[in-house]
Parts: C-alpha cells; sequence; structure tokens
C-alpha cells in the first residue's frame, strides 16, 4: 500500500463474438414478427449466439488473450482476475476462477465474478480503478462476458430479439507515465426499479418445509419500462458526468455507449451534440451483448477503422439492477 493515488493505464483491449449469426428474419422461425419491427424500434439486424459447447467462458478466454497480447503481458503476470457477467454458464465457480484455470496461471491469484449485468464493465472498470490506485493490485484482467442467449425465453418475442452473446476483455495496469487513462468514473444502481428486468434463481425449499412460489423462467422484461427509465435518466447523467470533470462535451473525441438500443445511443448522442462519426453504434450486428458491450464495440470499432486510437471517449452503460455507470477514458495508441 502507498499513500499517493497511483495512476492506471489501460494496457489492451479484446473481444469475442461467437461464429453463429441469427438473423431478424431466422427469428420469424420461432414468432411472429419482422425485421421491419425489430429493427425500426431497436437497430438490431442480427446477433451472434453460442451453439454446442461453447459458452461465456470460451468466448471471455479469447478476449482475454487478445487484450493481453495487446498489452504484451503475459498471463503469469496478471495478480487479480474480474469477470463481469450476470449470465455465466455456472455460478459457481465464478468465471474468474475457471479463466484462471483456463488461462494456465501457475500460481494462486484473487478471482472473482461481478454482477452488474449491462453496466457490469463500467463496475468492473471502477473496482479496478480503486485496487490499482491503491496499490492493492498491479495488474488486473477484466473479463466481461455474457451468454444470454442461454438466459433468454425464446418464446418471448418482447425480450429475445434484444440479445446476442459475446466477450470483451481489458487489461489494467499501473501508469509508470503518470497519466490516468481513467479521467472520471461513476457507478450508480437504484434497486426500486428491480424488477423492470429480472432472471430469477431456480430452487425448491427443503422437503420438510412449505414451498416457495416457482418463480418464471428466463429473462423478464419490461421493455418500455426500461426504455423510459432510461431515455429518462441516461443523456443527463452523461452530460453531468462531463459538467462534474470539469469538461465539455466537446473535449472528448468518442462516444461509446452501451449497445442495447439504437434510440437511447440517439438520444444520449444528441444531448451531446455529437456528429454520428463521433458515436460507436453497432448494436446492428451484435445486438446487446451485455456487460461485453462496451468493451467489444471499442475493439470492434478500432478495428473497422471508425475509432483513431490516442483520443478520449465517453463509455456509458445501464441494465438490470437498475444499475447505470458512465467513464471518461483515454484510449493509447497500440491498446486494441
Ligand atoms: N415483433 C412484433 N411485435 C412485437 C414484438 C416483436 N418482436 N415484441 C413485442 N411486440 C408487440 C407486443 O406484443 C405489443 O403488441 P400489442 O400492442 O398488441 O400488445 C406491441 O408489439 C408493443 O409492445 P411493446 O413492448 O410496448 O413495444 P415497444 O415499442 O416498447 O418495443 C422493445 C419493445 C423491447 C423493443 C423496447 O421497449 C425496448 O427496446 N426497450 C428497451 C429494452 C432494453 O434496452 N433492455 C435491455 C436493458 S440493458
Amino acid at each position: 500500500m502507498t499513500d499517493k493515488l497511483i495512476p492506471l493505464k489501460i494496457a489492451g483491449i479484446g473481444y469475442s463474438v461467437p461464429q453463429t449469426v441469427i438473423t431478424n428474419d431466422d427469428l420469424t422461425k420461432l414468432y411472429e414478427t419482422s425485421d421491419e419491427w425489430i429493427y425500426t424500434r431497436t437497430g438490431i439486424k442480427e446477433r451472434r449466439v453460442v451453439s454446442g459447447t461453447q459458452d461465456a467462458i470460451d468466448l471471455g478466454l479469447e478476449a482475454a488473450k487478445k487484450a493481453l497480447g495487446k498489452a504484451k503481458m503475459s498471463p503469469d503476470e496478471i495478480d487479480l482476475i474480474i469477470a463481469a457477467t450476470s449470465a455465466p454458464p455456472d455460478l459457481y465457480p465464478a468465471m474468474a476462477c475457471r479463466l484462471h484455470e483456463r488461462l494456465g496461471i501457475s500460481h494462486a491469484v484473487p478471482a472473482f465474478d461481478l454482477t452488474a449485468a449491462c453496466t457490469g464493465l463500467i463496475y468492473g472498470l471502477s473496482v479496478a480503478k480503486a485496487y490499482i490506485a491503491s496499490g492493492m493490485y498491479k495488474n488486473i484482467l477484466l473479463v466481461a462476458s455474457d451468454n444470454n442467449s442461454r438466459l433468454v425465453d425464446w418464446t418471448d418475442r418482447g425480450t429475445s430479439i434484444l440479445f446476442g452473446d459475446g466477450a470483451g476483455a481489458m487489461v489494467l495496469t499501473q501508469a509508470e507515465d503518470g497519466v490516468d487513462d481513467i479521467i472520471s468514473i461513476d457507478i450508480k444502481a437504484d434497486g426500486n426499479f428491480g424488477n423492470l428486468i429480472e432472471l430469477a434463481f431456480d430452487g425448491k425449499n427443503c422437503p420438510l418445509v412449505e414451498q416457495c412460489e416457482e418463480k418464471p423462467k428466463g429473462i423478464r422484461m419490461n421493455g418500455r419500462g426500461v426504455y423510459t427509465f432510461v431515455a429518462k435518466i441516461l443523456p443527463k447523467y452523461v452530460e453531468e458526468m462531463l459538467e462534474d470533470a470539469g469538461m465539455k462535451a466537446e473535449d472528448v473525441d468518442y462516444l461509446i455507449p452501451h449497445q442495447a438500443n439504437i434510440r437511447i445511443i440517439q438520444a444520449v448522442q444528441e444531448r451531446l451534440g455529437y456528429s454520428d462519426d463521433k458515436v460507436v453504434a453497432n448494436i446492428k450486428y451484435y445486438g446487446n451483448t451485455s456487460a461485453a458491450s462496451i468493451p467489444l464495440a471499442i475493439a470492434e470499432s478500432v478495428e473497422k477503422g471508425n475509432v483513431k486510437l490516442g483520443s478520449t471517449a465517453i463509455l456509458c452503460g445501464f441494465g438490470a439492477g437498475m444499475t447505470w455507470g458512465g467513464a471518461i477514458v483515454r484510449l493509447r495508441e497500440g491498446i486494441c
């Protein structure tokens, strides 16, 4: 531990998505819907889903290896693993422990999962920031990976149209040049709105006592309620985050938001007065990949040449809880 706060460097970012593409037209085989209905309300044309034995750990592992490669770091140099996930294949062992094993890390390090649904990446970044600032850990692997295609109710056309599977990972370390890549970060939750998106855990009471009510299976969402809640809070929240950081919208190069609904992304874009080339929106091809969506959006847009590194970005997300959060970050050259 040290008395001085240590600045954080984002050293590497990677992503991974499954091969299998499910288009809106494919979904018409499952229920009454249309590409036009889905696309106009959400901005989604297709999503990727895992198939067979592939799961969120496989995706997380691939994203982690890419992020480590960009950071030029070996898995053995990592001294903390955080997995941000709300759709893992198992409740335990934690996904972070599975990743410890799959990365072949030869010694014991702390590894835990963090559940903040689609805000998971921002929550994880905030935890990592505090650990690095305190000097408690030096090299942190943050993996955001969700496998919602196994948890949605594929008969519910209001919810299953939205989600896709994917993973993103970040390697976070001490910034030796003294420049902190997290210019500002904030996380929030309001449990009073918890019933807007729910995934009940299965289970029965001991057979010797009165039984509890059986809970509905799969993700239950009040889509209209989520939309109204987020459209009301998020644009204002992002504006206030900039103000609190003593910055103006034009001081930041890009908006890279959670990809849940194109109309919500546009509402934040309008509030900031950004042109389309400053906003990352890849929801069309991936749907809502939950905690993975922000790192996936960063790394994929850099790969496509839509985001130039050596820049700054506003990240913002929201999800079940309700949780929300944002960060203003520096994206250094060479990180993805
Ligand atoms: N295809 C065709 N019709 C559909 C449909 C689909 N896939 N899903 C729902 N409908 C129907 C409903 O049954 C309803 O019909 P009714 O009026 O006859 O009852 C009608 O469309 C309107 O339903 P509603 O749920 O009010 O639609 P909406 O305009 O709110 O759009 C969402 C639904 C889910 C696209 C939209 O609310 C949304 O994107 N919300 C945000 C959700 C979100 O971002 N969640 C993740 C948070 S991390």
